[in-house]
């Protein structure tokens, strides 16, 4: 046979094709644009925003991806699109915390005009698992991209050597700072006259590191003090920030307490370098690598701040409140980055009053960042996680996840005060639902009377676990569905390492019991539906309905469309509709006249009325047609196994509209109409009793 080329080599062509197809050419040039001192100033003069500092960068960088301005309990609050990651299509989107958001953001605004929280420590406090390092995650990422457009670019310096070849900055600082002390006013000064009107004011900050200002003296020295000599010697390129590369994004995360050492914050001596150097004291022989250094134009996040050891805190004192650190065996040396920490409220709580909290209490400013307390929130949590894309080969039965969203919310929430208003009822309210008696204001007060709310109950964490568990623990079924899910919740608690009270594990595992009675609450009701999701027999239903209210309310006589003759309208049928929804007879009146009343509007604009139209109306017309066909599905019989031909034809008839209407498969579908059926088998000899 004769061999063939082979064709494997195809694909692989039309990878690097389509690379290089993507690819940005002009975008990376431009990202690594190196220039002249003199032409960095050009570039200045024409965009000051590139010598913006690093309070100013984050929060620009935030606002570039704009807002939207909402009312909550007639109150404005900003949503900051940038919170929902666009960068990463929602990866590590923050739900429902707009309000922390703001508070952390207008903090942001108030350090880039220079208002003093520029020298705090911003402190994002709260629960485990509230999202805090989401938060800082998504801050980074954010820097990262910034610094790559346009808008967000900024620069550093370097040294041109011997060979010709550029020494970086370590600490890749703004190369304004090779600008002399001296002239700094005047060139302030004409960088501010051409600067625009949103522009901040240009502010020369700073002074070379000690790596640069040896090489300035150095040049110095060598070029006679001939500044403009000096400054031949500089050069200038694009930076861009990035976590990996080490580059204007830091992470500290204190390990054990014996172990920490200053150096990973502020550098250390590289002893190789001192035997060639001959000096400890050089700072070409010193690493200026210390997270401190190295986070310089961008942020650092402190994970697990309060953890940090005691000969640190000084070091982040001073960061925070000088924008200066001690390497060393070397003078301070100023830094320009943001400083964010964060700390779980165990933690918090148990150091409350200790020295190092005093002292760091009154240098930060702390955001809480609560769980969220809307269920609609908390479900779009694990649906980030948990959705058809993300969780292939199984089926997430409906309501699994809002089951589980809602014990988590539910042990987030205070009882309320109020005697008439449940937990759960209480939920629904924070939720958005309307209930009678409760206004807008009602729902504020309940927010105020539990200022706490939020700060305790189970964290996302614990349940995002838990469903994974169910995924997997239950490999014979197509499908989760809640009660797994449930099981998992429950069982989890006996080992719950932050559950620590009896009382608490009772209260937890009573809410679930809550949550159960909801869930059944919600599938009757959606199966009743499904049986009586009938349209043409609800609509030969509504019609017989109108018919008979029309006559009653005019007082006429209703034509019985078999026989011909005309009869008195059919009070029963009225009342066995109107029952379903609670009128009583002495407001069936009111009731029948409103209808046609809403009929007539309707025909007045050329509509007509539909047996959907009137949500009340629909409800109760669902209701009566599945009384009517409850018995002819006989859902009970499911219970007993034995289904006849004709039955288990209607049977499939419900099913078929579970799975098109209400996000059922096959497997799940006949679960919730056996699980359904259970409850009126139950409900049935509940009734005989
Ligand atoms: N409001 C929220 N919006 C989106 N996701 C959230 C929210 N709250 C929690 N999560 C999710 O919960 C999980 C835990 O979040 P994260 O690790 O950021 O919490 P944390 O506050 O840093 O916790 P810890 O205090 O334990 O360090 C993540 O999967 C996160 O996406
Ligand atoms: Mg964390």
């Amino acid at each position: 046979m004769t061999s063939q080329v082979p064709t494997a080599n195809k694909p692989n062509h039309s990878i690097i094709d389509l690379i290089k197809s993507r690819q940005n050419l002009e975008q990376f040039r431009q990202s690594h644009w190196v220039g002249s001192f003199s032409e960095y100033l050009d570039i200045v003069h024409a965009r000051p925003a590139v010598a913006r500092n690093a309070f100013q960068r984050l929060y620009d960088m935030i606002l570039s991806y704009g807002t939207e301005t909402y009312e909550v309990s007639r109150e404005k609050r900003t949503h900051y699109r940038f919170f929902d990651d666009p960068l990463e299509n929602g990866r590590d989107a923050v739900f429902g915390l707009d309000e922390s958001l703001e508070t952390f953001v207008h903090a942001l605004k108030s350090a880039a005009q220079g208002y003093g929280i520029e020298k705090r420590v911003l402190l994002l406090h709260g629960p485990v698992g509230s999202s805090k390092s989401t938060i800082a995650r998504l801050l980074k990422k954010g820097l990262e991209r910034y610094s790559i457009t346009e808008e967000g670019a900024l620069y550093t310096l370097g040294w041109r050597g011997e060979d010709d070849e550029t020494i970086w900055c370590p600490m890749h600082e703004e190369p304004l700072h090779a600008l002399p002390m001296e002239f700094r006013p005047e060139i302030e000064q004409s960088l501010n006259d051409a600067r625009g009107r949103d522009d901040y004011p240009v502010r020369i900050q700073g002074d070379l590191c000690p790596f640069c200002r040896w090489m300035y003296s150095d040049r110095m020295a060598r070029y006679d003090g001939d500044w403009s000599r000096v400054i031949e010697d500089v050069r200038v390129k694009r930076l861009i920030l990035s976590e990996q590369d080490r580059i204007g994004i830091g992470t500290f995360q204190p390990k054990d307490e014996k172990n920490q050492d200053s150096t990973e914050l502020t550098g250390d001596i590289n002893y190789r370098k001192i035997a060639e150097l001959g000096s400890d004291s050089d700072p070409r022989a010193f690493n200026f690598d210390g997270e401190f250094n190295i986070a310089n134009r961008g942020m650092i996040e402190f994970i697990e701040v309060l953890k940090l050891d005691v000969a640190f805190l000084y070091d982040l004192l001073g960061a925070s409140q000088e924008h200066k650190v001690k390497p060393k065996k070397f003078a301070q040396t100023d830094i320009d980055e943001v400083i964010v920490g964060h700390t779980n409220e165990p933690e918090y709580r148990r150091l409350q009053s200790n020295e190092f909290m005093e002292a760091l209490r009154d240098r930060t400013v702390k955001i809480d960042v609560p769980y969220v307390t809307k269920l609609s929130d908390e479900i779009n949590i694990y649906e980030k996680d948990y959705n058809m894309d993300r969780v292939r080969g199984k089926h997430i039965a409906p309501h699994t996840i809002e089951m589980a969203a809602m014990w988590a919310v539910l042990t987030r929430l205070d009882e309320p005060k109020h005697a008439a208003l449940s937990l759960l009822q209480k939920l629904k309210l924070y939720n958005g639902k309307t209930l009678p008696g409760f206004t807008e204001e009602n729902i504020k007060e309940l927010r105020e009377e539990s200022p706490r709310e939020g700060m305790t109950g189970i964290s996302p964490r614990y349940v995002q676990d838990k469903i994974s568990n169910a995924l997997v623990a239950h490999p014979e079924s197509s499908s989760i569905n809640p009660f797994m899910v449930m099981n998992e919740l429950a069982s989890g608690l006996k080992h719950h390492s932050l559950i620590t009270s009896e009382e608490q594990r009772q209260r937890y595992s009573d809410l679930l019991v809550v949550v159960k009675e909801e869930y059944e609450n919600i599938v009757k009701n959606e199966v009743q539906r499904a049986i009586a999701a009938d349209e043409d027999a609800l609509k030969r239903l509504c019609a017989n309905y109108i018919d008979n209210i029309k006559a009653y309310t005019q007082r006429e006589k209703v034509k019985n469309k078999y026989t011909g003759q005309y009869e008195e309208p059919d009070e029963r049928l009225m009342r066995s509709i109107e029952d379903k929804i609670d009128i009583p007879e002495n407001r069936k009146d009111d009731f029948r006249r409103e209808i046609m009343n809403y009929i007539g509007a309707l025909s007045i604009d050329g509509k007509k009325f539909q047996y959907n139209t009137n949500e009340r109306l629909f409800k109760a017309l669902q209701l009566k047609l599945f009384e009517d066909q409850k018995d002819t599905v006989k859902l009970t019989s499911l219970v007993s196994n034995v289904v006849d031909q004709e039955t288990q034809q209607k049977i499939d008839v419900v099913k078929g509209r579970l799975i098109r209407d209400y996000g059922y498969d096959e497997e799940s579908a006949t679960d919730v109409l056996n699980y359904v059926a259970s409850i009126f088998a139950r409900g049935d000899t509940k009734d005989s009793d």
